[in-house]
């Protein structure tokens, strides 16, 4: 079984992937460093040699590639979901959540780290909530299949990592208990 995390950019989902992953024994891959491993490029420079066309084909392979694993947490790009059939395939493939953020904080994190957000990098800071709101009314048709909506905007890691935790418990799912011990809510 694996989790998908989906969500707009700056969200939460390469942190809490990580996060959950070490709690509950599971690997995690974060699909924006995989790509960026993978292509020996970062996604800025991947955008401006190649164009976001390239990026959303090599995206699409790159999900198709991991969701043949096992036991992974998987934090997808923002863009991921609404691209191809990648929701469809994230959804035949595990568990999705979606980590919903309040638009206003989102761009309040966005701030300090667009630069190395090509689809936001150039955009003001003034110009940036109304950038935000735009592509989320696009984008949270794909967000919401999710299977779970999970309400970040005011939330601590931890207390996240442990509502899903309690989250899974309540359905029974499998955690496996982590190797390395650290890991005193998973059984
Ligand atoms: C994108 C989000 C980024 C990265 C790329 C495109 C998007 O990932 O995949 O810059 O379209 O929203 P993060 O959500 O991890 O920032």
């Amino acid at each position: 079984m694996n989790i998908f995390l989906v969500g707009y950019m700056a969200s939460g989902k390469s942190r809490l992937g990580k996060e959950l992953a070490n709690r509950m024994g599971y690997d995690h891959i974060d699909l924006d460093d995989l790509f960026e491993e993978r292509y020996r490029l970062t996604i800025v420079d991947f955008f401006e040699k190649y164009g976001e066309s390239n990026f959303r084909k090599m995206e699409h392979e790159l999900l198709q590639e991991v969701v043949n694993r096992d036991h992974t947490i998987i934090s997808t790009g923002g863009g991921t979901p609404c691209f191809y059939d990648n929701m469809s395939c994230i959804k035949s493939n595990g568990i999705s959540i979606y980590l919903s953020m309040e638009t206003p904080a989102l761009v309040k994190r966005l701030c300090s780290v667009r630069k190395k957000r090509p689809l936001v990098n150039r955009i003001s800071r003034e110009a940036l909530l109304n950038h935000v709101e735009k592509q989320m009314e696009q984008r949270a048709f794909f967000y919401n299949q999710a299977d779970y909506i999970v309400n970040v905007t005011h939330q601590e890691t931890d207390d996240l990592v442990q509502q899903i935790i309690s989250l899974f418990k309540k359905e029974n799912m499998q955690i496996r208990v982590n190797p390395a011990g650290n890991n005193p809510s998973a059984d």
